[in-house]
């Protein structure tokens, strides 16, 4: 038989919180999961540094890559007789919801910021490049590697196949919500996702939903916008991020002015040189990661070994909420009280900015076009979503922005209370 039509002696199931059991058949699946590329995401957090605020989120993108691959094998299993889908398409499917990402690294978000990478390039490489991955994929048809990074990267010309993955209701997001609510325990995230599969039907070259579904798709919408807020931009969550961005900027400061490490940052050097190979990224795991800021902590520098302890010790930054297009004249003030009183302020005064689009409806030409949601009335019309619902039409196209300022309470507190530098920064922070 065809390695690609290969089906396993024996149906493997994994336990999962989540969806309650994730089904392999298909021997190409089977062996995805089992290469060093994929057992590396079970060493990369999906939540990255949520787990300072919600002590559950320690659950890795290898869980949330086999929850969406479940969504989608269980959205075609519903698609399958209908003809606007081709069953052609089943395992193209399958691995790109399994692999869409394959590419992120150690703390994704902060990482990219400092050293200007997107995983998604990443996930490109890993699929395209000298791997494991790749050689199974070419190994079901040459050129299926590109295929899949194709759907991924959302180039494939069946815009169907790519909606799946990536759109405003893909299995992407209809695994992390109900994931990232399970593993941190906030009652917010969850909705019905089996009544939503029932209404998803495939037309033409998109996902529509039955109008009956309107609910449930309410729901899920809802669910995101309090996720967004409530969980992934929680100010907390956000401290330790921006001590973690400063301690790669110090480290890679250090290593430009060619500090003596204690210890030697080796895997770090390509990364502070600008030029990583595939072969240094995939080696850079959260454990790596830990690992050296665990001993950081005892570097002679004094600001590369204090972030270190509060990353590690979780002895984080405060903050307050702060416009920084309104408050620029208090900042440049505390920026030079910072530097009068001895903290530097590159490393230990910071605005931090989220923002959010909960939901958006169709804008030709926008920077980032996001095809919207179209409910299937019973007539067989087509309307968006936000045009029906109320509910969405609340928050639909509403970009929403969160400004805090972050520093060390801790080091100002220190300062001599004769000083009238303290007195005029805490002033200003406490407005
Ligand atoms: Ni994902």
């Amino acid at each position: 038989m065809a390695y690609r039509n290969e089906q396993l002696s024996e149906e493997k199931v994994f336990k999962d919180p989540v969806h309650r059991y994730v089904h392999v058949r298909d021997r190409v699946i089977w062996d995805l999961i089992g290469t060093p590329e994929f057992q590396r995401l079970r060493r990369i957090k999906q939540l990255g540094t949520s787990f300072f605020t919600f002590h559950g989120a320690e659950h890795s993108r290898f869980n949330h890559s086999l929850g969406v691959y479940e969504i989608v094998r269980r959205i075609i299993d519903n698609f399958r007789g209908n003809k606007d889908w081709n069953d052609e398409e089943r395992l193209l499917c399958l691995a790109a919801g399994l692999l869409h990402d394959l590419g992120h690294g150690p703390f994704s978000h902060s990482f990219e910021k400092v050293f200007d990478l997107d995983h998604e390039d990443y996930t490109q490489a890993i699929i395209l490049g000298d791997t494991s991955i790749n050689k199974i994929l070419e190994k079901v048809e040459p050129g299926f590697s590109q295929k899949v990074a194709d759907v991924i990267a959302k180039t494939y010309p069946n815009k169907l196949v790519v909606s799946l993955i990536s759109s405003q209701i893909d299995a992407d997001r209809m695994d992390y919500l109900q994931r990232d609510a399970y593993y941190t325990g906030v009652s917010y995230g969850h909705f019905d996702m089996e009544r939503l599969l029932r209404v998803m039907r495939p037309m033409d070259e998109q996902v529509v939903v039955k109008a009956s579904g309107m609910h449930a798709v309410e729901d899920y919408i809802m669910s995101r916008y309090q996720m967004y807020w409530q969980v992934y931009f929680h100010p907390v969550t956000r401290s330790s991020e921006v001590i973690l961005t400063k301690i790669l900027h110090r480290a890679r400061h250090l290593y430009k002015s060619n500090y003596a490490f204690h210890l030697e940052p080796i895997h770090f050097k390509s990364f502070f040189d600008d030029n990583p190979s595939l072969e240094d990224y995939l080696k850079l795991d959260e454990s790596v990661v830990n690992y050296y800021f665990q001993i950081w902590k005892d570097e002679k520098d004094p600001v590369l070994s204090d972030l270190c302890n509060r990353f590690v010790n979780r002895h984080l930054f405060k903050y307050i909420e702060f416009n920084p297009n309104q408050q620029i004249g208090e900042y440049m003030e505390l920026h030079s009280l910072f530097v009068k009183a001895g903290i530097d302020p590159d490393y230990y005064l910071e605005v931090d900015s989220s923002s959010d689009l909960p939901y958006d409806f169709y804008r030709p030409g926008e920077e980032e076009e996001r095809l919207p949601i179209y409910l299937q009335m019973k007539n067989g019309d087509l309307k968006e979503l936000s045009r029906q619902s109320e509910i969405v039409e609340a928050i639909s196209g509403k970009k929403r922005t969160d400004h805090k300022l972050y520093y060390p309470s801790d080091f100002i507190e220190a300062l001599d209370d004769t000083d009238p530098t303290k007195k005029r920064i805490l002033e200003i922070l406490r407005g």
